[in-house]
């Protein structure tokens, strides 16, 4: 099988990645060779096949004709200009967003082979007037640019699918915590910094109250769920391609208990409380509840307790 990673490098690209070069296969068909794509070039991990790094930028639709001029079985497209960077900079986030998106379907599409095309939307697809509890049929009514491109996107991966163009897998991301590294341009970006950076001994801020409610999924098992998207068979993803995959909704205030149930007071000590309007302004639209039926059905999995998301961190990511 020849897997293309497109934004493998960024968080979940590099670590899928690492996971694929681990196992060698697919739904029990071996890996023959991967290309790692990214406007940053992309590490290479050790792995038992072949794997190359290309730097390329996704608006360049010549560039992701380039990439897949040797064919390709699955396509994980993950590139994406994140939230609040798609707010302040919107030309920006509509090129990578929704164009660049566009590149790489009509590039997938245009191998004539049908390959798996696997897209990370976001749960930023939904909002506005709709009840409470999201629904698997639940309209999407985004509230951001980032979610309005990601939801744009969406709707074309599944025509692009019911033409035969492509075989498009869509998952809405719950929020992934505890997000390694460095803090990016997500308006979500608190959601891990305040867990991670506490763990790692520095101070971060919380910019919203601790009764705020949001779903989350560990890196990890976001990993697993990504390569599950491409084992299902595409008969059993029936009409609907895009869908919620599973995280848990938790209040902040109760993560940062779990925090300092692992990791002791003065960890927890660490988060300074500070109100930020204009991160509230995006995240307070955000949908906090989801009753991910479709996702769980075909087998996508979910963290048992934020208390797995902390230990994950501490297993996979904690520096030093
Ligand atoms: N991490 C989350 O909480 C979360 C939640 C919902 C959805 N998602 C989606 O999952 C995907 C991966 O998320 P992540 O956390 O790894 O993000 P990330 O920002 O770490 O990775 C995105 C990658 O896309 C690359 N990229 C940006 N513009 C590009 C361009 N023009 N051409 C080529 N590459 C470009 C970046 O360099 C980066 O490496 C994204 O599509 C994101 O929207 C993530």
């Amino acid at each position: 099988m020849h897997i293309v990673i497109i934004g493998g490098g960024g968080m979940l690209g590099r670590k899928l990645a690492l996971a694929l070069g681990r196992r060698g296969e697919i739904g029990g068909r071996a890996i023959s060779q991967m290309a790692l794509a990214d406007i940053v070039g992309p590490a290479i991990p050790e792995a038992s096949f072949p794997v190359t790094a290309h730097r390329l930028d996704i608006t360049d639709r010549a560039a992701v004709d380039g990439l897949l001029a040797d064919g390709a079985d699955v396509i994980y497209h993950l590139a994406a200009i994140v939230s609040a960077q798609s707010e302040s900079e919107f030309d920006l986030g509509m090129a990578v967003n929704l164009m660049g998106s566009i590149n790489v379907f009509e590039a997938a599409r245009a191998l004539g082979t049908t390959p798996k095309l696997i897209f990370t939307s976001s749960i930023a697809t939904y909002g506005g007037e709709i009840p409470e509890m999201i629904e698997d049929w639940t309209a999407l009514n985004p509230q951001t640019s980032y979610g309005a491109q990601k939801a744009a996107a969406e709707m074309l991966l599944t025509d692009y699918s019911r033409k035969g163009f492509l075989d498009g897998r869509g998952l809405r991301l719950p929020t992934i915590s505890i997000r390694p590294g460095k803090p990016n341009k997500a308006a979500s970006s608190f959601m891990s910094s305040i867990f991670r950076e506490p763990l790692q001994g520095r101070e971060a801020i919380c910019p919203v109250d601790p009764d705020y409610a949001h779903a989350y999924l560990s890196p990890r098992r976001c990993v697993e769920n990504l390569i599950i998207a491409a084992e299902v068979e595409a008969e059993a993803l029936g009409m609907n391609r895009c869908f919620a995959l599973p995280g848990r909704t938790h209040l902040i205030g109760d993560m940062v208990e779990d925090m300092r149930r692992v990791a002791g007071d003065a960890v927890a000590g660490l988060i300074r409380w500070e109100p930020d309007p204009e991160i509230q302004k995006i995240v307070l639209g955000w949908k906090a509840h989801f009753n991910p039926a479709k996702a769980l059905a075909l087998g996508f999995v979910r963290d048992d307790s934020f208390e797995d998301n902390i230990r994950f961190f501490l297993e996979d990511d904690i520096e030093g």
